[in-house]
């Protein structure tokens, strides 16, 4: 089957212009560059990855950026004693603590304790409230704000629709069914959210003008449950073993991507969808907070 490119919806296109315009911004600043510093605790691989990938992206958009490298053994004491340092330190406009952070380290208490103004994952307390209350100078999670991005620059409406969001995680789901749902016009839409309990889940999904997978298990999303003509967001990013690739295993999305694509009149593909976009919208807030800071 020839796959429909016209259908894709290309987020690195996307990202790369974002960081275009971000490096222009950038190099406009007069005094130091807008900075972010990245904790990792622990050699998880996949954080390993994601992490310098970001601070690759921070350096080739004229950001200033470091990796704290943190051991497992730490504990959540000790972690939030390390936050609180960057809290203080005037020179760092952006925190992030990667996830997943080692089993007896409560992640809700680490990221409230980064300063709200510097919290570019938008995870801490008060901007997961100040989300609810619509107040659009908060952070919003990255990855669905970059949806919202996508969706905006691809020019899908979202007033009216019917959008159903499948997961109910702090890093996607929810934020993303708040952010759909508010009175914005990249919001303004009628939002179900499913979950792995619940029942009927085809039924539901077919309704879907917009449907967002964020469950993170291959081939969840299959053609029955997808209405024709819909969008569907896929958000999963799930290894899968592939002898004949490489690596031994290769990345797919939640949606069982051939069988869908027929159906769809736009979808994401995975990789090169929304991955690349949570990165530039970490980007985007990094300059946020910067400018937040410096307007005093
Ligand atoms: N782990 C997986 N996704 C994310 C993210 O967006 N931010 C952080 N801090 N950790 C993650």
């Amino acid at each position: 089957m020839d796959l429909d490119t016209s259908k894709l919806i290309d987020g690195n296109r996307v990202a790369e212009s974002i960081y275009e315009e971000l490096r222009a911004e950038i190099a406009e600043l007069s005094g130091r560059a807008p900075r972010v510093v990245f904790i990792r605790v622990g050699e998880d691989p996949a954080s390993r990855f994601y992490v310098s990938k970001k601070k690759k992206i921070a350096l080739s958009i004229g950001a200033e950026s470091d990796i704290v490298i943190l051991p497992e053994t730490i504990t959540e004491e000790e972690l939030i004693v390390k936050v609180k340092e960057f809290n203080k330190d005037d020179g760092t406009d952006g925190i992030l603590v990667q996830a997943p952070l080692p089993k007896g380290i409560s992640e809700a208490n680490v990221f409230n304790s980064i300063d709200p103004k510097k919290d570019v994952d938008g995870f801490n307390v008060l901007n997961s409230g100040l989300l609810v209350q619509e107040d659009l100078e908060s952070f919003a999670p990255c990855t669905p704000q970059g949806i919202l991005e996508l969706l905006k620059r691809e020019k899908i409406e979202t007033t009216g629709k019917h959008v159903v969001v499948i997961g109910r995680s702090l890093i996607v789901g929810k934020p993303m069914a708040l952010l759909l749902a508010r009175k914005h016009p990249q919001g303004n839409a009628t939002v179900t959210i499913c979950h792995s309990r619940s029942e009927n889940l085809p039924e539901i999904t077919k309704q879907a003008d917009i449907l967002v997978s964020a469950i993170g298990r291959p081939a969840t999303v299959t053609a029955d449950m997808v209405k024709e003509g819909a969008v569907v967001i896929d958000v999963g990013i799930n290894r899968v073993d592939d002898p004949e690739a490489k690596k031994g295993y290769r990345i797919v999305g939640d949606v069982d991507f051939e069988a869908v694509v027929p159906l769809v009149s736009k979808i994401t593909p995975v990789p090169g969808g929304v991955g690349p976009m949570t990165v530039a919208t970490l980007m985007q807030n990094t300059l946020k907070a910067y400018k937040l800071r410096h307007s005093r």
